[in-house]
């Protein structure tokens, strides 16, 4: 395998955040510009095991990785992928390095995840089946946010757009015409942990109007899908801002995020949303060639902490 080859992608959910975790479905893609990478070389004289260096999640040296430890993701990741592989852990140095923000809402511990169990593969010269691959991203994706639906390390490890419903074989999704998106983040990190709890305290404590803002995106995804098949833009747009305002309701919006959305709107983009755990992290906005500068202009204004620009097709 190439070292070029050792990486995953971001991601960004276009619909059905916080629903998914429901049953409900919701549609997400890859970033692929923007990725977490991974490369290995041979360990220092004398030194014995895998050991991993993650500078972006803090490690200033290199660590020898402890296949007992269960509260660490990367921990984990490199124990269930030699396990799956039926591998010894080999005499190597992973060095990890990411290009995407953490607790942000793109996906940064299930890229980081299945970079680290892919430069595993590769030190060992083996492969593993992207399903089995998936499996174990989800298991260290419970590490980071307690009960996740699994959208975030499927659509990172499969690299394609998907319609994601928990537990069902994933759907691909056909664009009827490309997706200009702007990527905003707020520069607020944010737990999906966290939110993911509280949207839960919400629907113990009132699973009528939690119950129905959830059956509402439900429904309101399954339209999105429709729409985008058939490249209704306006539309897509549309649903956009009204799975925002949900998830205003659903609680898990920030001020920070109502501004980026609202700016962006204000100059013509045709839809605008968070994307992602909320409280903080990223939003996206539908531009249009036209709309474009416009936009983005706008959405500096208003304090977006970095701009990506992405093309979904
Ligand atoms: C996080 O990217 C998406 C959430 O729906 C959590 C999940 O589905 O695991 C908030």
């Amino acid at each position: 395998m190439q070292a070029q080859a050792i990486s995953a992608p971001a991601k960004i959910i276009l619909f059905g955040e916080h629903a998914v975790v429901y049953g409900k479905p919701a549609i997400a893609a890859p970033v692929s510009a923007v990725r977490a990478y991974a490369s290995f070389a041979p360990n220092p004289e004398g030194e014995r095991g895998l050991r991993v260096v993650a500078r972006d999640l803090g490690d200033a040296l290199p660590r020898a990785i402890n296949p007992e430890a269960v509260d660490d993701a990367i921990a984990l990741t490199a124990r269930l992928t030699l396990d799956a592989l039926d591998a010894q852990p080999p005499n190597v140095t992973i060095t990890i390095q990411s290009d995407i923000p953490i607790a942000s809402g793109l996906g940064s511990g299930s890229a980081v995840a299945t970079a680290l169990a892919r430069a595993i593969c590769a030190a060992v010269e083996r492969d593993l089946p992207l399903a089995t691959l998936n499996h174990i991203i989800y298991e260290s994706e419970k590490i980071h946010h307690g009960t996740p639906s699994g959208i975030d390390n499927t659509v990172i490890v499969f690299e394609q757009p998907i319609y994601f419903v928990r537990e069902q074989p994933i759907q691909p999704i056909t664009f009827g015409v490309p997706l200009d998106l702007l990527i905003a983040d707020t520069g607020i990190s944010a737990s999906t942990r966290v939110a993911i709890a509280d949207v839960r305290a919400f629907y113990d404590r009132d699973r009528d109007h939690a119950g129905r803002l959830i059956d509402s995106i439900g429904a309101l995804v399954r339209g999105a899908r429709f729409a985008l098949n058939i490249g209704d833009l306006e539309q897509v747009g549309g649903l956009m801002v009204e799975n925002h305002a949900l998830l205003r309701e659903l609680t898990v919006s920030s001020p920070e995020l109502d501004r980026l959305v609202d700016a962006a709107l204000s100059v013509g983009a045709l839809g605008a949303k968070l994307s992602g755990g909320g409280r903080g992290g990223n939003m996206i906005a539908l531009v249009t060639p036209d709309t474009r500068a416009a936009v983005e202009a706008a959405l500096t204004n208003a304090g977006a902490a970095r701009l990506l620009h992405t093309e979904i097709a």
